[in-house]
Parts: C-alpha cells; structure tokens; sequence
C-alpha cells in the first residue's frame, strides 16, 4: 500500500448575494464524489468552501435591501448549510472571503508580489456614473464586446466568448444603476503585470504542459499568445477599485482596495486556515509539505482567473501554485437556456429537498451523466425518473431486497456456501476494481456508473436464471437457495462500495443493515465469507414519483414570488386548486394542529374593515366561571357572506393557534374556509360547514 496522498480540493465560491442554484449544487456533487473516492482510497483530503462576499454588485445589492454589505453577506451565509448538509457535501470547511485569515493572506500575497516588482501603478481613465456620482464598477457597466461583439455583456468578462477586458475597450458603454452615459475621470491604479516576460514564461508552461482538459489549454493559450503589439492578450490586470468597495485594504494606499478576483481565490487558503487552526494544526507546515496536491473544481465561465492570474500570482508570491484546474460545463435544466448566475432559474435545490425528493437521486443522476470534460449537460425530468428508477432502484436497489428477506427468514440472517458459478459471478464483479477505481480517479463518472450497472446487470441475469423465488418453494433446494441468495447479497455490498462515493447516505444504510462498518474501496476484495450475520432488510429507496417532478417544476404561486402578473401563470393539472401540493408531512406534524367544531354564536361586521368579519365562536369550552367560554376570531370572508348568513352555523376552528393581535381586537384561532390559489381570476371563499350532528367541541381529525 503506497503512503496516504494528501489533497487540497475546494469548489469556486459562490457570489455571497443569493441562494444555490442547481449550478452550484452540480458542482459541489461533482466535487464531492471525487473526494469522497480518494478518502474511501485512504488518502488525505481537505475540502473547503467560502462564500465570495466582496465587490461593488454586493455593496450595491445590500444598500438596496437596506443592511449592511457584512450583514447581508452573513444572512446569505446562514442559509448555505441546509443545502450543503441536504445534498451531503463534505466540506470540511465554510468559511467566507471577508474574514481575517482573508485580509491577511491577500495583504501578504500583494506585498509578496510587490517586492517581486510585478506591481505597478497607471493612471488610468475610469468610467464614471454623472448621475450616481461614483466611479462605475465593472459589472455596472455594459456594452458590446470588443472581442465577439455580442451585446449587452458586463465591463469586466464576456458571458459569451469568455473574453476578459477592460470596461473601457467595451464599445457603447452604458450605466446598468442610471442608464446614463458614463464619462472618463482619472484615477491611480494598481496593476499586476501578467505581461512580464517571468509570467508569460511560467503560464505557458503550467498551462500547456498536459495537465489541463485539453479544450481549457487550447482557450488559455489564446490568451498568452503575443497578439499584433507583441504583448500576450492578457495584457496587464488591473487590480485595485477605489472606494466606496466593500473589499480588502491596499496596505499604504487609502481608499484603494483589491479587486474582489484578486481576493475571491485566496478564499480557498483563507478557508483551508481557518479550518487549520480549528482543528490546531499549522498552516504553513501544512502548505509547505512537499507532496501536498491542490485541486480546484470551477465552472468553464472563470478560467481564466484560475488557469492564468491565480497561478501567477501564486507562484510569484513564493506560493504552492495549484496541480490542476477541473473545469465543468454548464447545468440547464429541461432544455432551457443557460442559468444566469443571477437569475438561476429552473429547478430550485431548496424546493428539491422540501418536496422530500431524495438527494441521492440528484447524486446518481448527475454522476451518470458527468465526464472529465467541459461540456454542458441538461437535466431533463423524464431522463431523471427514468434513470433513477429503471437503473438505479431496479437494477441495485433491488438485488437486495430480493436476496435479503430469504437470508432472514430461511437461514437466520446467516450467510452461507457459494458454488463455482456464483464465484464466477463475483470474481468478475471484483475484477472491475482497477477499472471502477480508476474511471472515480479521472473524473469519469458518467462511464463508471455505466460500468457498475452493467455489472449489476450480469448479477441480475444470475438471479433470473436461478429465480429464487422458485427454489424457496422446491423440495430440497434449500442450500441452492441459501447459496444464491448469499452471492447476491455479497454482489450486492460489492456494487455498494462502487457506488458510495455516489450514494453515501444509501451505503450507510446498507453498512447497518449488512453489520458491517463503513467499507473502503478495497474492502471489494474481502467477502463476508460463510456464517457472516446480516440484519433486517429494510426499504433502502423510494422510487421517484412523477408528481414530485411535477410539483418540482410547477410555477410558484404568485404569493411565493411575490411578484409576477396575476392570471399569467398557466393553469396545471398538477396545481390543483390553483397551487401545487405543500410538501408532504406525517402524521405526527398534522396531529399539531387541533381542529375542533365550532358554533358561530354571532357574526357581526367590523367597522373600519372591509374584509373582515368578527365571529364570536363557542368550541364547547367552559371558563373558570363555569360560563361557557366564548372566543373571539377575525376572519377575512367580509366579501363572501353577510353576517346573518353565518349566525348559528356550525364550522371548523383551528383551536390551537397562537392568538394573534390585530387593529381590531385579538383573534382567538382562526376557521377553515377554502378558495383558488389564484384569488384575483377565481375569486370566492368557501367556509367549511360539518355535516349534521357534529357538536361544538369535537375534534376534527
Ligand atoms: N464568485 C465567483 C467564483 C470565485 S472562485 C474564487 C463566481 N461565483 S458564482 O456563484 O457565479 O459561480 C460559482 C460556481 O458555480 C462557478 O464555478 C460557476 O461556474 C458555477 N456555475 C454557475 N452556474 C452554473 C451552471 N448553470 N452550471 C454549472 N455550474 C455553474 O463565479
Ligand atoms: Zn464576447
């Protein structure tokens, strides 16, 4: 067995002004399976994530929403852990790129590349906002790209061809806060000189030297390519913003600070820090050991930040420079076009989990369709039902299930000999190891679950041929049967350690119900052998059900936006009523809730309040007074029912609800009344009315 490697992996840091899309989520299951192979390999790894919480679009986004850029930033923060825990991605570290272990590494990295002499002032002509008054950041300014001419692209990259230049070379500039027309002011700034001949030199060789996807080299080279002025496109990198930014500090410059790329990167050693000195480990012993491998998992929009500025101003820093940059494509969903990272649209993570869809599903079926290389790939819901349920449930989850009960009932949950056929099938199933393996190393997850499913394909083919189910009922074929179902159970645990790094929650499960402690990838070689005890079969997976998709991709109701146009929304099968079903709850949550039948006793109109009407309730509750105990609640069906209609009717009260205060009084619970998801084109409010004899008092259940 050769030493443990030990390997640095982060995902890019997501821009600390909204929630995860599916993007994201996308890459950090990508990420995610890689590093839980290589600790399933024995090997080290520190993975780390950060939240991106600097530069203007933030200061902007926050002024907006009336907080603080720091009060903002830790809001977005907070909700980063019930998708990361929902999806199970094992950081081992969240940090964020506003924080101490930040400022100090940027801080030195910038002095480390000053004293190198590869910084440099210019004064340089700045766009500037008339009407808002502020020198215009980046992202605040758009135009047509100088490099592929497609419109509407930001001051700093293109979206389209991935062009990096300065918001000046963009033709037609406007102002995205005013629309106005920005002007040219003056203003000092520092620069990173790429083009020096040591950067050049370096970059040419890290980045065409093998270790990039062969696409992401040929686009990098571009940008190092001397263009006509003999100087490489890249050109000089324009590193400092002037206040107001909410970023780091220049040391010995007021009022300049970094540019948040320059920052964003050092997030990663600023996260691994932290994560360090929780645990009381050393950093720098830590970085300087000399087979460390660091790793970057990134989506294709940012190359250039990691295969060119982030390398350089590593190595010349007198830094470890990374051993490699994982580039993916692009998540859509459904066909749909791109997800914007603002706009991220199509399925929502969160919803995903609420809906208690499975996240191993997302797992399996994004691992299944993930290469090594960057290349797009489309969610599309009838593919995910399709996968999850025909292979992954049929084809493995189901091999146990159909072995496992036989073992329990028939052999007292001990497995037993296997004859040379069965051998044969498991020897095969061993013998993929070094293939499976290797394919989890590359990245090439798509062709390894093809790989696991074709082996549980030949397990199945076993179990058609000696169809269990058959022996059971045969005179004299018990060891036959105890023999089948003992290979497909060790088949089984076998595919389980080939799929963990996909599934790792479902080979929890199976570790419990086999007995056996969490497996390593060469656990594959060692069977449980004759004897071994086996637990309780128990339902490992649900299949995916078509409402969950469709509940998944209806439109939100106009509440749920908050905005949009009454009536726009088309009506779906699948929205019954106007809104799609809540998540589902057991039985327990509903028995919170108490309903008990009510008598409205009087109705009376509320004055000052055109939708309300004011019930005086008798829920058959008797006061300390020994007096009936009337309660008083406010409900909003003024529109609907004249007072007279309603006096002496019974209904349902929500018994139990926190009494709320209101203009006109208290509200002592709330009644059941139905209407529309979409009030405005379906208007009409229904109270709800017991059938005869139900008595003020009863429990609705
Ligand atoms: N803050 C920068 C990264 C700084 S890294 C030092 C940023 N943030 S982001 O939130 O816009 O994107 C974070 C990651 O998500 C990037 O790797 C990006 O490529 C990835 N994705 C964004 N949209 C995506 C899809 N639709 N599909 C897959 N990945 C996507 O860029
Ligand atoms: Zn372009």
């Amino acid at each position: 067995m050769t030493a443990p490697r030990q390997i640095f992996v982060t995902t890019a840091l997501p821009y600390a002004n909204g929630t995860f899309h599916i993007g994201h989520i996308m890459e950090y299951i990508q990420a995610d399976i890689w590093v839980r192979y290589q600790r399933m390999q024995g090997h080290m790894v520190n993975f780390v994530g950060a939240d991106d919480a600097h530069g203007a679009p933030i200061m902007i986004a926050a002024e907006k929403s009336g907080k603080t850029p720091e009060q903002f930033v830790a809001d977005i923060a907070a909700g980063r852990k019930q998708y990361l825990e929902g999806f199970f991605i094992s950081h081992d570290n969240w940090h964020s790129t506003h924080s101490p272990e930040n400022t100090e590494l940027a801080q030195s990295i910038y002095k480390d590349l000053k004293t190198n002499g590869l910084i440099e002032t210019r004064t340089i002509e700045q766009f500037f906002d008339p009407q808002k008054g502020m020198f215009l950041p980046d992202r605040f300014i758009k135009g047509e790209c100088p490099n592929c001419h497609a419109k509407d692209q930001y001051g700093d990259n293109c979206e389209v061809c991935s062009a990096v230049y300065a918001p000046t070379e963009l033709i037609d500039p406007y102002s995205a806060l005013s629309g106005a027309k920005p002007e040219l002011k003056t203003s000092e700034h520092f620069f990173f000189k790429l083009s020096d001949p040591r950067c050049v030199d370096f970059l040419e060789q890290w980045t065409q030297d093998g270790r990039l996807q062969t696409d992401v080299a040929n686009k990098v080279r571009e940008w190092i390519a001397p263009g006509e002025d003999g100087k490489p496109k890249m050109g000089d990198w324009d590193i400092s913003r002037d206040a107001p930014y909410f970023g780091i500090e220049i040391p010995d410059a007021p009022g300049k600070y970094f540019y948040v790329w320059l920052d964003a990167p050092i997030g990663y050693l600023a996260s691994l820090k932290n994560l360090l000195q929780k645990r009381g480990e050393s950093y720098d012993a830590y970085m300087a050991q000399p087979e460390l491998e660091q790793y970057h998992f990134i989506g294709k929009d940012i190359i250039t930040f990691h295969t060119l500025f982030w390398p350089a101003m590593l190595k010349f820093s007198g830094r470890k420079v990374p051993d490699n940059v994982f580039v993916h494509g692009f998540l859509t969903v459904n066909n749909g076009e791109k997800m914007s990272k603002s706009r991220g649209t199509g399925l929502d993570p969160l919803k995903y989990l609420e809906l208690g869809m499975n996240p191993e599903w997302l797992r399996y079926y994004l691992a299944a369709k993930l290469s090594a290389r960057n290349e797009d790939l489309d969610f599309n819901a009838e593919d995910f039902m399709l996968r999850v349920n025909s292979d992954l449930i049929g084809k493995y989850v189901n091999i146990a299930s159909r072995a496992a009960g036989f073992i329990n009932k028939r052999f007292g949950g001990k497995l037993g000999e296997i004859s040379a056929d069965g051998d044969a099938l498991l020897s095969h199933l061993r013998d993929a190891l070094p293939s499976v393996s290797s394919l989890y190393a590359e990245r090439e997850f798509g062709k390894a679950v093809r790989e696991i499913m074709a082996l549980a394909d030949r397990v199945n083919a076993y179990v058609d041929q000696n169809k269990p189910w058959e022996l059971a009922k045969k005179e004299g074929m018990e060891a036959r049967l105890h023999d089948v179902c003992t290979v497909c159970i060790e088949a089984f645990r076998i595919l389980t350690i080939y799929l963990k790094p996909v599934l790792p929650k479902l080979a929890a499960d199976v570790a419990l119900f086999l007995m056996l402690p969490p497996e390593n990838f060469s656990d594959v070689l060692k069977p449980l052998g004759v004897g071994a005890q086996i637990g309780e079969y128990q339902h490992l997976m649900q299949r995916v059900d078509v409402k969950q998709l469709d509940a998944l991709f209806a439109p939100n109701t106009e509440a749920e936006k908050g905005t949009g146009t009454p009536g726009s929304a088309k009506p779906s099968a699948h929205a019954p009523g106007g809104e799609p079903l809540a998540p589902t709850i057991t039985i327990d949550d509903f028995a919170k809730i108490d309903l008990r039948i009510a008598k409205i006793v009087a109705c009376d109109k509320v004055e000052g309040a055109t939708k309300l009407l004011r019930l005086t309730l008798d829920a058959g509750e008797i006061g300390e007074d020994g007096q009936p105990k009337l309660r008083n609640v406010f409900s909003g069906i003024a529109s609907a029912y004249q007072p007279e209609q309603l006096a002496g009717k019974l209904t349902v009260l929500v018994a139990n609800l926190a009494p709320r205060k209101m203009k006109f009084g208290v509200s002592e619970g709330m009644v059941l009344a139905a209407s529309h998801g979409d009030e405005k084109n379906n208007p009409g409010i229904y109270v709800l009315e017991p059938w005869p004899g139900a008595q003020p008092g009863m429990r609705v259940r």
